[in-house]
C-alpha cells in the first residue's frame, strides 16, 4: 500500500498544454492500479478540475494524494473566484465566453459532473482572490 502525493502546474489559457495534468494523474492510478471504474471516475475530476483552471482560473495547481482507501483532487487557484457556487453547479450554467465555446467548452458540465464522479466534494471560493476544490473518490488499490 502506498501513499503518494504529487502536483502539476496548470497554465491559464494554454490549450496546447490543458488535460496534460489530469493525463499524467490517470497514468499514475493505472501505475499505483487502483480499480478500472475508480480511475475512470477519478480521470474524469480531474480533467473537469484542470480545464476549469484552464479556462475560468487563471491556471493553478492540481494535486493528488493516492491513499490506501482514497483518491484525493485538490484543484487550487487565484482567479476571479465564484460567485454563486449554488448556480455554478447547476448543470447548463457557464459563464465561457464565445471563443471558448467555440473550442468546444463552456456546456456546463464539469462542476455536475466532478460531483457525480466522486463521493465528497468542497468548493470554496473567494472573489478576488481564488477557488479551491476537493474532492475524494473512494477507492482501493489492487
Ligand atoms: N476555478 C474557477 N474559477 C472561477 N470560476 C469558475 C471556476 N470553475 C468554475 N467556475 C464557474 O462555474 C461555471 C460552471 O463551471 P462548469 O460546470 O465546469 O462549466 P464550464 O466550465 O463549461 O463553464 C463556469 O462557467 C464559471 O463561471
Ligand atoms: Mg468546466
Amino acid at each position: 500500500m502506498s501513499k503518494f502525493e504529487q502536483e502539476f502546474t496548470v497554465a491559464s489559457l494554454d490549450f496546447a498544454a490543458a488535460g496534460q495534468a489530469s493525463s499524467q494523474i490517470k497514468k499514475l492510478l493505472q501505475l499505483v492500479g487502483y480499480q478500472p471504474l475508480e480511475i475512470r471516475r477519478a480521470s474524469i475530476a480531474a480533467y473537469e478540475m484542470e480545464m476549469n483552471m484552464v479556462i475560468h482560473g487563471n491556471g493553478g495547481i492540481l494535486r493528488v494524494n493516492l491513499g490506501p482507501a482514497a483518491i484525493e483532487l485538490t484543484a487550487q487557484d487565484k482567479g476571479p473566484g465564484i460567485p454563486d457556487i449554488d448556480l455554478a453547479m447547476q448543470e447548463g450554467y457557464s459563464t465561457a465566453p464565445p471563443n471558448i465555446r467555440e473550442m468546444g467548452f463552456g456546456a456546463g458540465m464539469g462542476l455536475p459532473n466532478i460531483k457525480r464522479c466522486t463521493d465528497f466534494i468542497e468548493i470554496k471560493s473567494e472573489i478576488g482572490k481564488g477557488t479551491t476544490v476537493r474532492v475524494v473518490i473512494n477507492a482501493s488499490q489492487q
